[in-house]
């Protein structure tokens, strides 16, 4: 059984009188240990996924269907006190500009023993004091810096303080939504490297969203890749990325894209490609293949039908009529 099991997920928003599904049918698992990295554009519906892990969606989402199975407890259809007693305590989120959600005026481990508190009412004061200076420490804050205001903090410091506040109550799955976005390169460097060492030392399996391939890369053992909505690859994150120093092996056209359109630092000087256009509107129906609009090899088929998914090796799938073709 996987550490986090999600079936055939969907989560459409209410938007005036309709309605978009910003997650189609979506499955994936993460086993104990492991860290899986979610990639594609904006709005592609990583974070909706993300949030329906804790049940954290907005107020006009609804899940309509699916299962997610956090360690063998059926998620879908708890009510709230149930989710509560597993939010914090199995499965933590750091939200998408998160660092900059820190109360201003409160110093940083007071923050931090407030989240302890909240989630276990009989903790006692001097452990729970002795906890968050343990926390700090453990993402590279040192005790000194406990009693900064949030303002005394980097953006790096206030992120790993956030990521101190979501292991408070040591989850066994982190979710981690954009946690680099809108950090310097060495603090993202920075934060990758802790996610990497946390992941070892506090056990822990990692969800983590991110547009930034370079940054799955250095986390995740395996990737699922995101198209307006739905799974359009997945695979280890060398099955799609390619090893150190080699190049990608992605067998879908998008993986393909995004990749030309991320600059390689170790590379020959050349201006990446970029990808034209934008994803579809989800809140129309879509026929045939979403990428097709955008993708350098469409064909009449692409408009017409749903490519089927095409294992391409073991633990690698891509669902492109190309690749039907190919295996045909
Ligand atoms: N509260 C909401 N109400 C209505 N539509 C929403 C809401 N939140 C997200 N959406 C829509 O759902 C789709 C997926 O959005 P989501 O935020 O999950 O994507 P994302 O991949 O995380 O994007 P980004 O990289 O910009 O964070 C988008 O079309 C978005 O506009
Ligand atoms: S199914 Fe067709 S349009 Fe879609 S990615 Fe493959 S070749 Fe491109
Ligand atoms: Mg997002």
């Amino acid at each position: 059984m996987s550490l986090l099991e999600i079936d055939n997920l969907s989560v459409d928003y209410r938007v005036g009188t309709g309605s978009l599904r910003a997650v189609d049918h979506v499955s994936l698992r993460i086993e104990a240990g492991e860290a899986l990295g979610v990639v594609g554009e904006s709005g592609c519906g990583k974070t909706s996924l993300g949030l329906s892990v804790p049940m954290l969606l907005p107020g006009n989402a609804t899940i309509s269907s699916g299962s997610i199975k956090l360690a063998d407890h059926e998620l879908v259809g708890m009510n709230e006190a149930q989710l509560n007693r597993l939010r914090w305590t199995a499965v933590a989120f750091v939200f998408q500009g998160a660092m900059n959600a820190l109360n201003p005026v409160q110093r940083v481990d007071r923050q931090i023993l407030e989240a302890i508190s909240a989630h276990d009412s009989h903790a006692a004061k001097e452990e729970s004091s002795q906890r968050v200076l343990e926390l700090l420490d453990l993402v590279g804050i040192a005790p000194a810096r406990a009693k900064s205001y949030p303002h005394e903090f980097s953006g790096g410091m206030r992120q790993r303080a956030m990521i101190a506040m979501a292991l408070a109550c040591r989850p066994s799955l982190l979710i981690a939504d954009e946690p680099t976005t809108a950090l310097d390169v060495i603090s993202q460097a920075q934060i990758l490297a802790l996610l990497s060492s946390l992941r070892r030392s506090e056990d822990l399996s990692v969800l983590m969203i991110s547009h930034d391939l370079s940054a799955i890369k250095r986390v995740c053992d395996r990737i699922v890749v995101m198209y307006a909505g739905v799974v359009v690859e997945t695979g280890t994150t060398e099955q799609v990325l390619g090893r150190r120093g080699e190049s990608a092996l992605a067998a879908h056209p998008y993986t393909q894209a995004l990749i030309g359109a991320h600059p390689d630092l170790r590379g020959e000087r050349v201006l990446a490609p970029g990808l034209a256009g934008h994803p579809p509107d989800l809140s129309k129906p879509i026929t045939g293949c979403r990428f097709a609009d955008r993708c350098p090899s469409a064909m009449s088929v692409c408009r017409e039908i749903v490519p089927p998914t095409v294992t391409i090796s073991e633990g690698h799938t891509a669902s492109c009529h190309l690749l039907k073709k190919v295996g045909a």
